[in-house]
C-alpha cells in the first residue's frame, strides 16, 4: 500500500481500522467488501493473533464467512504494528471503545491516543474518520492534537461517521444501512467519503462532523425512550387489563411512530443503550441543557427488574429455596454479550433471593460462566432448555431467542415441578401456554 496514493484514482482506496472489535471488526471487513484494501490493527495482541487466524473473537452472524473471505483475497490484513498501518492509509477509521467513566461521561483517553499516534505518522494527507461513540466537538479535539502533535507540512482532516450496527445482525446492517451519516469539514474529505460509501445504497446525510456525532447519541437516545414508553404504557396495561401489544400494533402503524422498538420486556442493555443514554445525559449537562427526560428513560428502565422479581414473588410467594428455570441470559438474541445484559440484573436478584437457579443460554454460557460460577446446588449451567426445567418451580423467559419460540413446551411441562411460566419478553402466545396446563404471566398482557 501507498500511503501517497492520490485519492481521486480509482485503485482501491487504502485504509486502516484502529481498534478491531465488534463495531471496528466489522467496519474493517465491511470496507473490504465495498471494495477498499484494508488494514486492521489493535492493541490486544491476543485478538489480533486470533483475527489473523481467521478467528472471530465474538459471536456474529456472517462475520467468520467473510473474514476467511478477505484474508484469502488479500484484502483485509491484521497488522500488530499500529505506525506502519497508519502510514500506509489514506483514511484511518478509528473504531476504539469509550467506555464510561464514574457520573457517566464517556471516557475519551483512547481516542486521544489514538490521535496522537496518527498525529506522529502523518506521512501524506490522511483522513481521520472516527467511527467511536464520542460526545459533540470531541472530533475538534482531535482535529486540535492531531495538528498539535504531528508534521504540518502534510494536510489532514478528522470526519465522524457514526455506525448504527446492532450485535447480532451488525454484519448485514453495515451491508445494507438505513443511511450513512458523513459528518466532514471539507469537500476533499467529503468526496473520499462518498468514494468509500458509492456501493451502498443508501441515503446520504452530508454534515459537519459535531453534528453526525449529535446524530449518533440522539439515534441510541430516541430508541431507548421508545423503549421505555413502551414499558410504561405496559404498566398501565396490567393495571387495567388492557392489552400492550395491540396498543403496540395500533400506534405503530402510524409512519410517525412507527412499529420497531416498542417490545415491553425486562428492558434494554447491552454495552451501547445504557451507556451511551448516560454519556447523552452528561452531553446535556456540560452544555447546561435539561436532558432529564432521558434520566427518566434510565429510571424506568431500570425499574424492570424489580417488577419482574415482584410479580415472581407475588406469584410464588416464598422464592427462598425455589429452583427457578432461566433461560436466555445475553442481553437480546443474536449474541453472546452479556454487557450490561438486564437477564443477569434478574439472575443476581434471584441470588440475593435465596432461589436455586438452572440457567441455558444458547450462545453466552461460557461468558456467563466465568462471571457466576457453578455452585451445585445453587447455581447450575444446564445443557439444554429441557435440562434446566427438570424440577423447576417456575421458568423465566428472559430473551428471544427463537429456538425458544418452538420449545416442546408439552415436555416442559411434564419436566417442572409446578408449571409456571414468567415470560418477560412477550415471546409466547398465553392461550397456548395456559391450554398446557401452565400457570402464564407475560408483559402488559391480559
Ligand atoms: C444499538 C442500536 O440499535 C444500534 O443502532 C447502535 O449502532 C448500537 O446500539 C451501538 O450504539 O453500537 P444493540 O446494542 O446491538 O444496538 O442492541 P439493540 O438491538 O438496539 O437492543 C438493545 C436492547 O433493547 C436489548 O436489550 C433489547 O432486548 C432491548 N429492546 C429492543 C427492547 O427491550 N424492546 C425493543 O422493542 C427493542
Amino acid at each position: 500500500m501507498n500511503g501517497m496514493q492520490d485519492d481521486n484514482t480509482q485503485d482501491p482506496i487504502p485504509v486502516t481500522v484502529i481498534g478491531l472489535g465488534h463495531v471496528g471488526l466489522i467496519t474493517a471487513l465491511g470496507l473490504a467488501e465495498l471494495g477498499c484494501s484494508v488494514t486492521g490493527t489493535d492493541a490486544d495482541k491476543e485478538k489480533l493473533a486470533l483475527i489473523q487466524d481467521g478467528q472471530v473473537p465474538f459471536y456474529e452472524p456472517g462475520l467468520p464467512e467473510a473474514l476467511r473471505r478477505h484474508l484469502d483475497a488479500g484484502r483485509f490484513s491484521p497488522l500488530a504494528d499500529i505506525d506502519q498501518a497508519i502510514q500506509g492509509a489514506t483514511a484511518v477509521f478509528v473504531c476504539v471503545g469509550t467506555p464510561e467513566k464514574p457520573g457517566g461521561a464517556a471516557d475519551l483517553a483512547a481516542v486521544e491516543r489514538v490521535a496522537m499516534t496518527i498525529a506522529r505518522n502523518r506521512n501524506g494527507y490522511k483522513l481521520v474518520v472516527s467511527k467511536s461513540t464520542t460526545p459533540v466537538m470531541t472530533t475538534q479535539r482531535m482535529s486540535a492534537t492531531i495538528d498539535r502533535h504531528g508534521d504540518q507540512s502534510h494536510e489532514f482532516d478528522v470526519a465522524c461517521n457514526p455506525e448504527f450496527l446492532r450485535e447480532g445482525s451488525g454484519w448485514h446492517d453495515f451491508l445494507h444501512p438505513d443511511r450513512v451519516v458523513l459528518g466532514v469539514s471539507s469537500d476533499r474529505a467529503r468526496d473520499l467519503l462518498l468514494r468509500i460509501y458509492e456501493p451502498l445504497d443508501c441515503p446520504k446525510v452530508v454534515t459537519d462532523p459535531g453534528t453526525a456525532e449529535l446524530i449518533k447519541h440522539a439515534a441510541n437516545a430516541f430508541l431507548s425512550t421508545k423503549i421505555s414508553f413502551i414499558n410504561m404504557v405496559a404498566d398501565l396495561c396490567e393495571a387495567t387489563g388492557a392489552d400492550v401489544t395491540k396498543v403496540a400494533e395500533a400506534i405503530g402503524l402510524d409512519p410517525r411512530i412507527g412499529p420497531a422498538f416498542l417490545s415491553p420486556g425486562i428492558g434494554f442493555g447491552g454495552y451501547c443503550l445504557p451507556k451511551d443514554i448516560r454519556a447523552f445525559i452528561s452531553v446535556g449537562e456540560t452544555h447546561g441543557v435539561d436532558f432529564s427526560l432521558l434520566a427518566e428513560v434510565e429510571r424506568i428502565n431500570l425499574s424492570r427488574i424489580d417488577r419482574l422479581v415482584s410479580r415472581l414473588k407475588e406469584t410464588m410467594w416464598v422464592l427462598e429455596g425455589k429452583t427457578v428455570a432461566v433461560l436466555g441470559l445475553s442481553f437480546k438474541d443474536g449474541t453472546d454479550d452479556l454487557r450490561e445484559s438486564p437477564s443477569l440484573g434478574v439472575v443476581e436478584r434471584l441470588l440475593a433471593e435465596g432461589a436455586l437457579l438452572r440457567l441455558y443460554d444458547p450462545q453466552a454460557m461460557d461468558a456467563a460462566r466465568t462471571l457466576h460460577p457453578e455452585r451445585a446446588g445453587v447455581l447450575i449451567y444446564a445443557g439444554s432448555p429441557y435440562e434446566a426445567a427438570q424440577g423447576a418451580h417456575a421458568l423465566l423467559l428472559l430473551t428471544v431467542w427463537d429456538e425458544f419460540r418452538d420449545l416442546d413446551w408439552k415436555r416442559i411441562r411434564e419436566l417442572m415441578d409446578v408449571p409456571l411460566i414468567g415470560d418477560a419478553r412477550n415471546l409466547l402466545d398465553p392461550a397456548t401456554l395456559r391450554g398446557l396446563g401452565f400457570e402464564y404471566f407475560s408483559v402488559g398482557r391480559p
